[in-house]
C-alpha cells in the first residue's frame, strides 16, 4: 500500500511537472506583412488540395489567406488565447470556418503529420529546434516555408530576398527573406538496383549517403569498382542522378524502401528500380 501511495505521488508529481513545464516562447506576436503572406503561399504553390499548418498563427492571416485565395484547408496554433479567438472569428466572418480553425496549443506539441505545407514566422533558434520534428512527422514532399529564418544546414528549394518598408517597424531593417524547403525522402543506405541491361545485367549495389538531410551522394558498384553518382538531386520523393563516365540520366520516385524509375540514355528510355537492403 505504501509503495502504491509512493507510486501515485510520483505519478502525480510527474503529471504536475508536465503541466507546469513552461511553454517555450517561440517569438512575440508580429504579423507577417500581407504581401509576404501572399509570396510565401505562392512560392509554396499552395492549392485546393493542400492542408496548411501555421505554427504560431497570430491573427491567422496565413491560414486565412491560404483558404480564401488558394482554396486550401488547414489550421493554426498559437499560445495566445486572444489571438486564437480573433483568428477563429475572422474565419467565421470571412466564410472559411469549415475549412480552417485555430487552436490554443503549444507549437512544439502540435502534430504536424497532416500537413502538406507548414508555414512559420518564428525566432531563429525555434525554427532550428523544429528540424527533427519535421523529419519525424512530415511526409516527403511536404513544403516548409519560413519567413526570415532558415533551417540551418538544409538546402532551400527556393530562397527569395527583398526589401520591404513594412519590415522596418518589425525588425528595424527592410530586408525580408522567404525560405522554401521540400521535405526529402530518407534514402541513405545500401540498395539492390536492377539497372538497364546497358549498364548492368546483374543486380548492382547502389549506395546512397545523405548529409545535411538534403545533400545526397553515392556510388554504384559495377564490375568490382564503385562508380560515383554525379549531380544527385533529391526533391521530396523524386531523385535524379547521372553515373560518372556514362551518358544519360536516371530519375526515380522513392517510396516505402523502393525506387522505381527511368533511365534516359538520350536515345531511349528504360526502367530501373532499387530496393533498400540496409
Ligand atoms: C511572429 S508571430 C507570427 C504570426 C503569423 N504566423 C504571421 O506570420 O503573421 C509568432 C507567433 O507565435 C506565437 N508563439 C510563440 N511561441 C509559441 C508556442 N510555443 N506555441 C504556439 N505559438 C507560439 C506568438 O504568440 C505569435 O503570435
Amino acid at each position: 500500500m505504501k509503495r502504491l501511495a509512493t507510486l501515485l505521488a510520483m505519478t502525480a508529481s510527474a503529471a504536475l511537472a508536465a503541466d507546469l513545464k513552461p511553454t517555450k516562447d517561440a517569438g512575440p506576436y508580429v504579423p507577417s506583412p500581407q504581401s509576404v503572406v501572399s509570396d510565401m503561399l505562392r512560392y509554396a504553390d499552395v492549392g485546393a488540395n493542400d492542408f496548411l499548418i501555421d505554427l504560431g498563427s497570430g491573427d491567422g492571416r496565413i491560414v486565412l489567406t491560404a483558404a480564401k485565395v488558394f482554396g486550401a484547408r488547414g489550421f493554426g496554433v498559437d499560445i495566445k488565447e486572444d489571438l486564437v479567438k480573433r483568428a477563429n472569428e475572422a474565419a467565421h466572418n470571412e466564410g472559411v470556418a469549415e475549412r480552417v480553425k485555430f487552436v490554443k496549443q503549444d507549437l512544439f506539441e502540435t502534430d504536424v503529420s497532416q500537413a502538406t505545407v507548414v508555414t512559420m514566422y518564428l525566432l531563429p533558434d525555434t525554427v532550428n529546434m523544429l528540424k527533427d520534428k519535421f523529419l519525424r512527422e512530415l511526409k516527403p514532399g511536404t513544403r516548409i516555408v519560413s519567413h526570415d529564418y532558415p533551417l540551418t544546414g538544409w538546402i532551400p528549394d527556393k530562397y527569395v530576398q527583398m526589401d520591404l518598408e513594412d519590415k522596418v517597424q518589425i525588425s528595424g531593417v527592410t530586408t525580408t527573406l522567404i525560405y522554401l524547403y521540400i521535405v526529402p525522402a530518407k534514402v541513405a543506405g545500401r540498395w539492390e538496383a536492377r539497372m538497364p541491361p546497358a549498364i548492368s545485367k546483374q543486380p548492382a549495389s547502389l549506395t546512397l549517403k545523405q548529409q545535411q538531410v538534403t545533400r545526397v551522394s553515392g556510388s554504384l558498384r559495377l564490375d568490382g569498382r564503385d562508380v560515383p553518382l554525379e549531380e544527385v538531386k533529391l526533391r521530396g520523393d523524386q531523385i535524379t542522378f547521372r553515373l560518372a563516365g556514362h551518358k544519360g540520366g536516371f530519375s526515380g520516385v522513392v517510396k516505402d524502401g523502393a525506387i522505381e524509375g527511368t533511365f534516359d540514355s538520350g536515345n531511349n528510355r528504360t526502367p530501373w528500380s532499387a530496393s533498400l537492403r540496409g
